[in-house]
């Protein structure tokens, strides 16, 4: 007898044939003489149909099945009558592994996402949830397949760090002094001599530093990997700990870059649309009607490309609708970069040469001596989905730009010896993986895109 997964055994089991499934109860439904049971084994959003006679040994133990218990089936696939699936199980014998207690909270109704976020260890078991988790599988293979074909390594960087890569604050410390007796030094402050790593340590907030590291090196590299921001942003685009695809390439330059991310996107969209067409059927009848057909626009669509400063003129003359109106200089907020994507081009954009002022000290000097080579590409429904830049290759401009923003340079020493030794142009990019994630589903909220999301606040589970 042959075990098989439901998504296999709904594509290619034969009827006639001999099988076993594993899986657990969504529904149970009792006729006189038969037990209609669905099941779910998490290996594809269908269920397949088993139907249990009451003529069948144990027949009673059946009966006991509630929604949430786990089982296996052995049975013959027959034919199914019925519209939606090409075969059904008519049950020999069934073993079961647990039953769900009767207060299992995912009974068959609607639940509201809130309500789903708080019991995050049973939702992987909803549909919507189910789906998400197997877009994340599918779309992670699809981020190495697109990197390893184009000849770029896959790197790891470190999780914790000493140097703050956006040169923001936003981090986690790391430390493992003992915060009821902090040690103090001779001028009363914090002495980290004292700590696990002898100086202050944080969750890293971007794998980039050491990725430039790397590029400076193999050429061409990406990282993929978990990523902490303490920003205190309560919003549906931002988590305290996502995940971030990290292209660095040698010798790129930003417009080499900006071809690269959109080929990236495109090529992800393409990937989804192919692949897991079951799951964005779903998303598109459940979530968001436009869904599928926006990823193909992406998918078979040029991205629009525009200067920061262009994009200003044209944000300027709607500046009496927005909650925050901008000038050349402002930060291009959220409500921005949706009115760009969504009302002004229809879809992706991608915004470059930002005044250096609101961009990171590591981006490169434009010779206009007021913006840097830095890129955003922008999508619709979401706003920012990457942030990119060529980076500073000129040892004294960059050592410059570090004081000119306040920043400890001796923190910054082994990334500016990369600008002592054979420094060469070079570009990256990172992409946030939920925020990719929100784009292929639809759905409105990050912290539905990730299993179990941190924010502030939360880190239950
Ligand atoms: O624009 P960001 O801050 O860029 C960097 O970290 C660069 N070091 C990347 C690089 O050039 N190698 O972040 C990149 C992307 C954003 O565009 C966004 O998609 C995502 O990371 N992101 C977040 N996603 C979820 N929650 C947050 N708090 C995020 N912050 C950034």
């Amino acid at each position: 007898m042959q075990e098989l997964r439901i998504k296999e055994l709904l594509l290619r089991g034969k009827p006639g044939t001999d099988v076993l499934v594993k899986g657990w109860i969504r529904t149970r439904r009792d006729s006189r003489e038969f037990s209609f049971l669905e099941i779910n084994d998490g290996s594809c959003l269908m269920n397949l149909q088993v139907i249990v006679s009451q003529e069948m040994p144990g027949f009673s133990q059946v009966l006991k099945l509630t929604t949430g218990s786990s089982l296996e089936v052995r049975g013959k696939l027959v034919q199914s009558p019925g519209k939606g699936q090409a075969v059904e199980l008519h049950a020999e014998s069934v073993v079961v592994h647990g039953i769900a207690n009767p207060d299992f909270p995912l009974q068959k109704k609607k639940h509201s996402f809130e309500f789903l976020r708080q019991i995050a260890h049973l939702r992987p078991r909803t549909n919507t949830l189910g789906a998400v988790a197997r877009l994340r599988s599918s779309l992670s293979f699809a981020v190495h397949s697109f990197f390893q074909e184009r000849g770029f390594f896959y790197v790891q960087t470190p999780i914790i760090t000493t140097s703050d890569c956006e040169g923001a604050g936003e981090m986690f410390h790391v430390t493992t002094l003992d915060l009821k007796n902090i040690p103090r030094n001779e001028s009363g402050d914090l002495d980290y001599t004292q700590d696990f790593f002898g100086k202050p340590a944080s969750l890293t907030v971007s794998g980039q530093l050491e990725g430039e590291a790397m590029a400076m090196a193999l050429g061409r590299i990406y990282t993929f990997g978990p990523t902490f921001r303490a920003e205190n942003s309560n919003t549906p685009r931002h988590l305290a700990e996502f995940w971030m695809i990290e292209p660095e390439a040698a010798f790129f330059t930003l417009q080499n870059d900006m071809d690269l991310a959109e080929e990236f996107v495109r090529y992800l969209c393409t990937y989804v649309l192919e692949k897991n067409s079951d799951d964005l059927s779903f998303f598109n009848e459940r979530i968001d009607k436009d869904l599928i057909a926006r990823l193909e626009g992406i998918a078979s669509s040029p991205f629009q490309r525009i200067t920061y400063t262009d994009a200003m003129k044209i944000l300027e003359e709607k500046n009496s609708s927005f909650e925050f109106p901008v000038k050349w200089g402002s930060d291009i907020q959220s409500e921005h970069e949706r009115y760009l994507s969504e009302t002004v081009f229809r879809k992706p954009v991608i915004v470059y040469d930002y005044p250096k002022e609101i961009k990171a000290f590591y981006m490169r000097l434009n010779e206009d001596g007021r913006t840097v080579r830095a890129m955003d590409v922008l999508v619709p429904g979401i706003g920012e989905l990457i942030g990119g830049s060529e980076r500073e290759e000129r040892y004294d401009v960059l050592l410059g730009r570090i004081k000119e923003l306040g920043l400890n340079s001796e923190n910054y020493w082994w990334y500016l010896d990369l600008r002592k030794y054979g420094s060469a142009p070079h570009a990256g990019f990172g992409l946030g993986f939920e925020r990719l994630l929100l784009l292929v589903t639809g759905m409105s909220n990050i912290r539905d895109v990730i299993l179990f999301p941190r924010f502030p606040g939360n880190a239950e589970f």
